[in-house]
């Protein structure tokens, strides 16, 4: 009865709360399995930020009641953004589900478990459910203790939660909470033991990682707390890389574009959301900035690394983008020629402003705006990285490559690079020599030692 499998959908930040809550079952007894088969519970955590994401995993729980019907001691749960975001709701729609879990609570998922597990095992009166779904003080801070505490090359590091910004868009401030930052020296302490697993590099998370401390703690010689972080971070012996996501625009100030010049171990690709290239539809979307600042932000780090790469989320079809702003946004996109995008179709939230708005985009719409900047992607992608054929770029060995006997990583731009390598070298920084490349991966061959092994 104590094998438990955890579904995680939607973002990093879910997958490193995953991670969390598999660490506190473990330390608890539980045996955490890669196989919904092999577990007496699975527990799914959710997404809620498109209706998409939600609709999967209220499929998946249906789907999953069937095993319920087999084995009546089989617990179901669901945790996360989804849990949060409808609440009592799910059990209506889900007569299966044992167990309801908030975004602020996944520190408690061991109790809860135990204590169905002990209910139906005639130790006491099963409850029928379990929802817990409250504010806790402190939540942030819960989020520390990875799985593995070795061959993690890379690692996700949780440095605040919540949101405090109220896009017109998002569910996110609802399912999240508002802005709690973790101290500066609890997330030092956890970069320098990765660091002593032999972890490489770090990517901070945060929905608004440029929000990091701002109510908690001061700005100390011009510099914010997160790029007081930044730069103790970069002291860390062993930590070859920094990333970050995401920051938002309006929190990116010069000190931040300074860290870029300053700090050697911050790599120079950033994850920077436009969510539309229009001012018009930025301001329907209650996004503080105008592209003007946007593009300035650009320039500044470009001025500062030029070989800057640039990554964003953008949002086609909100509610009230006509043809002509939607061409506007699609100019802007271009001509800032991003590396990578996340490309979103609006979806409708319940409870947010942009529920109520008029002039919803119909879906056919939507779907052609997202082709159409699809498009520009892959061209820009593809432009950037064949200027890369016939470079040396920097990548840290991860892992075997999804498919054949290749090994893949990343460069310091955070391209997909793939390759002939030798176990040995998974977690060390190897230079690559670029042949070949596609609008999404490298391909190319090791230089060791100084020597071009392919000559
Ligand atoms: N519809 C579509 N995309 C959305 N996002 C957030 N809310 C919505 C929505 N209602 C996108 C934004 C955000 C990313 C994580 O998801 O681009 O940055």
């Amino acid at each position: 009865m104590n094998r438990v499998y955890i579904k995680t959908y939607g973002c990093q930040m879910n997958e490193r709360d995953s991670e969390q809550v598999a660490s506190s079952l473990r330390d608890r007894g539980y045996s955490v399995v890669d196989n919904e088969f092999d577990a007496d519970v699975v527990l799914l955590n959710t997404c809620s930020v498109r209706d998409q994401a939600e609709q999967k995993a209220i499929g998946k729980a249906g789907y999953l009641s069937k095993r319920k019907r087999e084995n009546p001691n089989f617990i179901l749960g669901v945790m996360g953004c989804m849990a949060q975001n409808r609440g009592e709701e799910l059990f209506d729609r889900l007569p299966d589900l044992d167990l309801v879990v908030g975004t602020q609570k996944f520190h408690r998922v061991p109790d809860h478990l135990d204590h169905l597990i002990q209910t139906s095992n005639g130790q006491g009166p099963r409850p029928s459910t379990l929802m817990d779904l409250g504010e806790e003080e402190g939540s942030q801070n819960t989020i520390k203790d990875h799985v593995s505490k070795t061959n993690e090359v890379s690692a996700f590091v949780s440095i605040m939660q919540g949101c405090n910004m109220n896009c017109a868009f998002c569910i996110v401030p609802k399912t999240r909470g508002s802005e709690r930052s973790r101290p500066i020296e609890q997330i030092v302490e956890e970069v320098q033991e990765l660091a002593v697993n032999g972890v490489k590099e770090v990517t901070f998370l945060g929905q608004i990682v440029t929000s990091y401390g701002r109510r908690e703690f001061p700005v100390i010689d011009g510099k914010s707390p997160f790029v007081q972080l930044l730069e103790r971070t970069n002291e860390v012996p062993g930590i070859e890389r920094i990333r970050f996501t995401s920051p938002h625009p309006r929190g990116f100030k010069q000190d931040l574009v300074e860290a870029y010049r300053d700090l050697p171990k911050l790599c120079e690709y950033i994850h920077l959301p436009l969510q539309a290239g229009c001012d018009k539809t930025l301001r329907a979307m209650n996004r503080p900035y105008t592209k003007s600042r946007y593009r300035q932000i650009v320039d500044s780090l470009r001025a500062v690394v030029p070989h800057m790469y640039f990554s964003t989320d953008i949002i086609v079809g909100f509610p009230g983008e006509t043809e002509e702003d939607f061409n506007e946004s699609a100019a802007f996109f271009e001509d800032i020629g991003f590396d990578m995008a996340y490309i979103f179709k609006y979806s409708i939230r319940t409870g947010t402003p942009a529920e109520a708005m008029p002039d919803q985009i119909p879906q056919e719409e939507k779907e052609r705006r997202n082709q159409v900047l699809l498009d520009i992607l892959s061209k820009s992608s593809l432009q950037r990285n064949e200027t890369l054929i016939g470079t040396t770029q920097e990548v840290l060995v991860e892992g075997p490559a999804k498919r054949g006997d290749a090994y893949m990583g990343k460069t310091r731009g955070h391209r997909n690079a793939i390759f002939e390598a030798d176990e040995r070298l998974i977690g060390h920084l190897v230079d690559l020599n670029i042949k070949r490349v596609t609008a999404s991966s490298l391909y190319g061959d090791l230089v060791l030692a100084g020597v071009d092994t392919t000559n």
